[in-house]
């Protein structure tokens, strides 16, 4: 499994998958064009983010996408997982861990970065196991959100 950064050209597949993990986790359809303009948005704009891709002979087989959270505790930036997804025929088969072991690598390198942060639905087992396979810890905070 090979990790790079998202090109421009990844964009459609990227949307893609975003469309297919919305329905399969929550059970909502996601409005394509939507979805579409928000990945185009950070290939426009860093600041905002930064995807990641996992490639096997070529093909796209997982996408993550990487959002920044300042620490003033730690005075320096903390990466957050955001839109993670790996196609069910690809599963188990150590794309995330290619994904996650990027990062850590990444995070590793750059003392300006102090480690790694995602969110998960509550009821969305396979993920939270994989999570805490990878050594992360769930116990530590819970999750609030009011979305317009
Ligand atoms: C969660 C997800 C990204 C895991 O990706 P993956 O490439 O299948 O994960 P890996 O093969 O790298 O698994 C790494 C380890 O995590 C654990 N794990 C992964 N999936 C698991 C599952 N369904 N049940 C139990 N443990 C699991 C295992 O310990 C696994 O190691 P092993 O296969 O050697 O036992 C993938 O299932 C997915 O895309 N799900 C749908 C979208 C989603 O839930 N995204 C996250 C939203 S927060």
């Amino acid at each position: 499994v090979l990790v790079r950064p998202a090109v421009d050209d990844d964009a459609p597949i990227i949307a893609r998958f975003q469309i297919e993990m919305a329905r399969e986790t929550e059970g909502i359809c996601l409005d394509e064009a939507t979805v579409a303009a928000g990945v185009r948005a950070v290939f426009a704009d860093q600041g905002k983010g930064r995807y990641f891709v996992a490639e096997i002979d070529g093909e796209v087989v997982g996408c993550l996408l990487v959002t920044y959270e300042w620490s003033d505790w730690r005075n320096g930036t903390v990466l957050w997982v955001q839109s993670l997804y790996v196609p069910p025929e690809h599963r188990r088969g150590g794309v995330f861990r290619a994904l996650y072991g990027h990062l850590r690598g990444l995070v590793e390198a750059d003392d300006s970065l102090r480690g790694i942060r995602l969110y998960v639905n509550s009821g969305n087992a396979a993920a939270q196991r994989a999570y805490e396979a990878m050594g992360m810890d769930g116990e530590h905070y819970r999750l609030y959100e009011w979305l317009k």
